[in-house]
């Protein structure tokens, strides 16, 4: 691991943001209040959501730091931070969102294992790099390649961080090299976020960002990069992160019945509300995120102020004062929506969101129906309280 360091205790850690919400201290995991996604399309660095599985890396030595390509390819090849910035620099606008946001609340049904997670497990950011395909290309693996003539189908990250769940071992996942050498899937090595040298906590010096995909995947802390046949066979690709039936609890769980989770479905929540609040009669608007992976951009949002039986269509932005226009050039697809609308509400009420992505596909209703064991993607329809009261809203 040439110029990056991992400790193996908490003493060095970067300083946060006072207002993030700390859901773990050690390793830190933290997101920031519901309202701070929504003041922002692009999500402020130190409100971004930080996801760790062990204490941050330190680069002691940016010249000598490389990330190593290897496998059975026909030239390995170290890589050094200027081999990576001679390539085209891309930026792209992707929402990360770790499979356990809303984990909190998938909880309330049964309990779950992990740690809990509001809303706010997710951000927006404009993710600056080089594209992986770009970067398999300088060791001799085509674009749009789903097979190596030696027979690899798959790509691993390897980070550097030291992880008990990997018995002290690196942060490791995989892709199908199919995505990782196609261009259009947008897969980065970034070393910038919002046009900003990515910090320690969200991978410096270079981090891959998978769009679409759950954030498990968008390996931090770059170490090297494994060309191999069969996907990743780390922790967090095969006894974590994969999503069982509600019948399944921790003396049944067969681990190997079930594949990794790739891409994300489609989720929303509202922002401008807590559960529960408390407001005044009348009118109030409603705002909130809609997202979903793949590549699926959102088809609608709608909102219920009576408990699902009525529901207004909402309106998109991804730019404030900009409605949003599916397929449009601009729109991107890796991005979410912020979503708004004006309800009047008089009693205490349960108000809904739920969004529809470009294949029609919609949240599940009720939260029981998806409940797993370990508490990943409760994308179930999105409920919060309000009660009529004296605020000052
Ligand atoms: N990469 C490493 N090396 N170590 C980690 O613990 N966490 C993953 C992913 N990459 C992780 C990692 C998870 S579960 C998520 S959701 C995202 O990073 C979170 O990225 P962020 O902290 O930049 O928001």
């Amino acid at each position: 691991m040439p110029g990056l360091t991992a400790p193996s205790d908490y003493c060095r850690e970067p300083l946060r943001h006072p207002c993030l919400k700390i859901n773990s201290k050690e390793p830190f995991n933290a997101e920031p209040p519901r309202s701070a996604l929504i003041s922002s399309y692009v999500t402020p660095v130190d409100l971004f959501y930080k996801r760790n599985h062990g204490p941050i890396p330190l680069v002691d030595d940016i010249d000598r730091y490389c990330v190593t390509i290897r496998g059975l390819i026909e030239n390995s090849k170290d890589l050094f931070m200027e081999d990576v910035r001679k390539l085209p620099k891309y930026n792209v606008t992707a929402t990360l969102q770790c499979a356990g946001n809303r984990r909190t609340a998938m909880c309330k049904t049964k309990t779950v294992r992990g740690v809990g997670w509001d809303v706010s497990a997710l951000g927006n950011a404009i993710w600056g790099g080089a594209k992986l395909a770009d970067v398999l290309e300088l060791v001799g693996i085509p674009k749009n390649t789903s097979v190596t003539k030696s027979g690899r189908k798959h790509v691993e990250f390897v980070s550097i961080d030291k992880c008990k769940e990997e018995k002290g071992g690196p942060y490791k996942a995989s892709i199908a090299l199919s995505q990782a050498t196609n261009p259009d899937a947008d897969v980065l090595l970034a070393y910038e976020m919002n046009g900003e040298p990515l910090n320690r906590d969200h991978g410096y010096p270079l981090r891959v960002v998978v769009p679409g995909v759950i954030g498990a995947r968008s390996v931090k802390w770059l170490d090297a990069i494994n060309i191999i046949a069969e996907e990743c066979q780390g922790f967090f690709m095969q006894k974590d992160y994969k999503m069982f039936p509600p019948s399944v609890d921790w003396d049944n769980i067969n681990w190997d019945s079930r594949r990794p989770l790739i891409d994300f479905p489609v989720q929303c929540a509202i922002c401008s509300l807590e559960d529960v609040d408390v407001i005044k009669p009348g009118k109030i608007k409603i705002t909130g995120y809609a997202v979903s992976g793949g590549g699926r951009g959102i088809e609608r949002v709608d909102v219920s102020v009576d408990g699902g039986k009525n529901w207004l269509e909402a309106s998109r932005y991804q730019q404030t004062g900009i409605p949003y226009i599916a397929d449009d050039m601009n729109c991107d697809k890796w991005a979410w929506v912020l979503f708004e609308v004006i309800v009047d509400v008089s009693h205490n009420a349960q108000i809904i969101a739920k969004a529809v992505d470009s294949a029609a596909n919609v949240q599940p209703e009720n939260v029981e129906t998806i409940w797993n064991l370990r508490g990943v993607l409760n994308t179930s329809w999105h409920r919060v309280h309000v009660q009529i009261g004296h605020s000052n809203m």
